[in-house]
């Protein structure tokens, strides 16, 4: 009987740090945050139509800067002599109509510093007018692929500031593949390599305040609910903050987080698929004790 009092006492401390305790501890730790579903409702609809075709001769401008793979539009610069000049490598434009929201990139192309809520956006206004930067967004989408990979989606919206140890990212490219030489063991490649991403991460410190930090296991660190209000708007979470809303719809984000998914819990698929097999296992095992069972007591009754 005592037994069970002390169970009953034990049963009921727990459930009052479960929902009362520890959700309240955490509401004080997090400011909870009202997301937006990416709408980006503080900006106004777009009333004009993009014509691709005009945004096309008025997007020459935007290649003095960025690089358009898909229109095999090489970068002016390589990735560090950008740095060296706007602190920040622009990222290429193939996917920018794929990715980012229609509303927020005509906007943006308007007024770069204020969309993005960041102080200081290297980029200048690009576009003259509302019509300008609806053409020249009609051009963006009209390349723009019907399927992103997570890494490219990655790439695009954090990969010019975010590395990414565990999916072998950094700020300038994937890290190559090198060997060192035979007789020396020095590896001249990769330290080249090393070198010129220190010159960027130094530049990108001088430009963000900081070095935004390596996001190889953020998925595990942060909650979602978390990482999906920062991305949408960065301001929200961490006030002040040099990080840049960069416009991405839902389903841009979600490339992204499943990104992040595959380099912060690499095993993941491993446990999912795992997990079938075992149920699976059970199953067959229950099947054959049964039949085991009647074959022991067959007779017996
Ligand atoms: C003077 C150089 C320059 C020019 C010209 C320029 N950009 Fe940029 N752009 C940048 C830089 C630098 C960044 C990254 C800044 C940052 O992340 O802080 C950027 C970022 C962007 C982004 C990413 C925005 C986001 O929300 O993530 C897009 C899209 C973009 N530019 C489109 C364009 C288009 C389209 C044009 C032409 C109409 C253009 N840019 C012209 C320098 C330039
Ligand atoms: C132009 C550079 C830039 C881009 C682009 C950018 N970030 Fe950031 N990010 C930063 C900086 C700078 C910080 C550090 C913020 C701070 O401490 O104020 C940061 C911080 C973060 C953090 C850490 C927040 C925390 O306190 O734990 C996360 C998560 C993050 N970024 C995710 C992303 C993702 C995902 C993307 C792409 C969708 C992205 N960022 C795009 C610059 C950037």
């Amino acid at each position: 009987m005592k037994e069970l009092k002390i169970f009953g006492i034990v049963i009921v401390f727990t459930l009052v740090l479960y929902w009362g305790v520890e959700p309240f501890a955490h509401s004080q730790m997090h400011k909870h945050v009202e997301g937006d579903g990416f709408a980006y409702s503080d900006l106004k609809a777009v009333t004009v139509k993009g014509d691709a075709k005009r945004g096309e001769t008025l997007a020459a401008a935007c290649i003095g800067c960025h690089s358009i793979e898909a229109k095999s539009m090489p970068a002016p610069m390589n990735a560090v002599a950008s740095a060296e000049a706007y602190g920040v490598n622009p990222p290429d434009l193939s996917m920018a109509g794929a990715l980012l929201d229609e509303k927020y990139l005509t906007h943006f192309l308007l007024n770069p510093a204020e969309v993005t809520k960041s102080k200081h956006f290297a980029m200048p206004p690009s576009a003259g007018s509302e019509q300008d930067a609806a053409d020249i967004v009609a051009y963006l989408q009209s390349f723009a692929p019907k399927e992103v990979k997570p890494k490219e989606a990655y790439e695009f919206a954090c990969g010019r500031c975010h590395a990414n140890r565990y999916g072998n990212w950094t700020q300038i490219g994937d890290v190559p593949k090198t060997k060192s030489n035979i007789k020396t063991g020095v590896d001249l490649d990769a330290l080249k390599f090393q070198g010129n991403l220190g010159i960027y991460q130094n530049k990108l410190a001088d430009y963000m305040g900081k070095l935004p930090p390596d996001l190889s296991i953020i998925i595990r660190a942060r909650s979602e609910h978390f990482l999906e209000t920062l991305i949408e708007d960065p301001q929200s979470q961490l006030p002040g903050t040099a990080m840049p809303r960069v416009g991405v719809t839902k389903e841009g984000f979600e490339k992204v987080r499943e990104y992040l998914e595959e380099t912060g819990d690499p095993s993941k698929p491993a446990r999912e698929s795992i997990g079938k097999w075992v149920i699976l296992f059970f199953v067959g095992f229950t099947i054959l004790a049964f039949f085991w069972k009647k074959e022991k007591w067959h007779g017996h009754h």
